[in-house]
């Protein structure tokens, strides 16, 4: 789900993005497959780069072209039209028509595949990072790689093309990065002399004693319901217990473990013990940011942009929020991992002025366009300038700790992904609902994964 409000201008810091080793080597297993053939044609990146004199069709100054992207904001003014609007005037022969597309990551991808696929669609999209190598197998997305040089490419913060990447080609401009945080009630804390966690243990102490005392009737709300969000939050627990999805080469589960069981033992816990809501099971990122903009909640898990939420107007804990990397279970190094999001820029193979689109999307990842989102929208930028700017380093603090997080990624270098995250927030939803066991639902949803692998599910 992309539901993201940032009503207010935000002096935005950013960061040169810091994998930590572990995180690099799962960044670096996960896109070993899509990696392993490259040629010597290919450029450092490991991306192929155009051939001399490769050009796009269409005129790359005029036309119109349409551009399907999610609301990056839910209130306030609206980033996409801002862009589209400094765009136009950057290039007034081309005509932006914006297409609002549907708010939820998967109904997103539904709605628009059954488009692409019946020869239709959008010129441009805004889509999800996890879509390359589905996109990219099943031709419904533009090899940008064929039509941007490795200098484009280099420009980014390390990692995101590779992610953007699939069988050597690079199918999205990475438009912006999200990273999941851990947001607390600051004031709460304090009142109650207690220490902002770093364990999954410390967290559920904490919230105990605020909810005892009657302070928040939540001590922690986090995406739960069955879509893409539950897989992120569950990445996150599994990897802090030390497991993993897939092997390293895609193309069979991992999943049934010790420590996928402890992940998905611990989400169950939250909800049994009462220190997550009931209605885990249904919410997405909309219904766990109010909870904690009501002051319902002690802590909350949420992307970036929910910091920006919580201090616009409406929200009753203006000026009470921190904000931390995630925790991780005891024993383990600090801080826990956050898992990878955000969204790329893509053309449809059946867009007529794929010039004009790559244009477009160049100028959205160029620094006029990526300093907005940046400073107005708190948005962790994907261009490496201005994440490293000293202008939009300030006073956000989601950014200003952006270098301290440790990352997971989803295991969506396969075209199978979206079957895979499947069982995978299935599993997470029945258990959150009451319906199923977490040992048992490991075991099933390593099954379906295989099978999903193996074309059956
Ligand atoms: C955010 C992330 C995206 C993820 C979605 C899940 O929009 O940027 O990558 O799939 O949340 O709800």
């Amino acid at each position: 789900m992309l539901d993201r409000s940032v009503p207010h201008t935000f002096a935005g810091a950013s960061r040169r993005r810091r994998l930590t080793q572990a995180a690099a080597i799962a960044v670096t297993a996960l896109t070993a497959v899509g990696l392993a053939a490259c040629s010597s044609s290919t450029g450092g990146s490991g991306v192929s780069t155009p051939a001399a004199g490769a050009t796009a069709p269409g005129n790359p100054t005029s036309g119109t072209i349409t551009w399907w992207a999610s609301p990056i904001t839910t209130s306030g003014t609206d980033p996409r039209t801002v862009l589209i609007s400094a765009f136009e005037k950057a290039y007034p022969n081309i005509k932006v028509n914006l297409v609002s597309a549907p708010n939820d990551t998967d109904t997103n991808r539904a709605t628009l595949t059954t488009q692409i696929s019946g020869g239709g669609g959008p010129d441009v999209y805004m889509g999800d990072v996890i879509w390359p190598a589905q996109f990219g197998a099943h031709q419904l997305a533009v090899p940008l790689s064929k039509y941007l040089p490795k200098s484009y490419w280099d420009m980014f913060a390390q990692g995101l093309v590779q992610g953007a990447t699939y069988k050597n080609q690079v199918y999205g401009a990475p438009f912006f990065e999200d990273q999941g945080f851990l947001y607390y009630r600051k004031d709460l804390l304090q009142k109650y002399n207690l220490p902002v966690p770093t364990t999954w243990e410390q967290l559920v102490t904490d919230a105990k004693k605020v909810q005892a005392a009657g302070a928040v009737k939540d001590g922690y709300v986090f995406q739960g319901a069955n879509y893409e969000g539950a897989t992120c939050n569950f990445m996150e627990f599994l990897a802090d217990a030390g497991g993993t999805v897939l092997n390293s080469d895609q193309t069979k589960s991992t999943l049934d473990s010790a420590a996928a069981d402890k992940a998905l033992a611990f989400e169950q816990s939250l909800v049994t013990s009462g220190v997550s809501p009931q209605a885990e099971s249904t919410y997405q990122e909309t219904q766990s940011m109010n909870a904690f903009a009501a002051g319902d909640a002690l802590f909350l898990r949420n992307w970036d942009y929910a910091y920006g939420q919580s201090q616009a107007s409406g929200s009753k804990v203006v000026g009470k929020v921190g904000v931390a990397p995630m925790p991780t279970f005891s024993g383990q190094p600090t801080p826990g991992y956050s898992n990878i999001g955000g969204w790329n820029l893509y053309i449809n193979p059946h867009s007529k002025n794929i010039a004009a689109d790559v244009t477009f999307i160049k100028w959205m990842t160029g620094n006029d366009a990526q300093t907005t989102l940046a400073t107005q929208f708190s948005e962790i930028p994907t261009n490496a300038t201005v994440r490293s700017s000293a202008d939009v380093k300030k006073a956000n603090p989601v950014l200003a700790i952006v270098s301290e997080t440790k990352l997971v990624p989803r295991p969506a270098q396969t075209p199978d992904y979206p079957q895979v995250s499947k069982a995978i927030y299935t599993a997470v939803n029945g258990v959150l609902a009451g319906s199923a066991q977490p040992k048992a639902a490991i075991t099933k949803a390593s099954a379906d994964i295989d099978s999903a692998l193996g074309g059956g599910l």
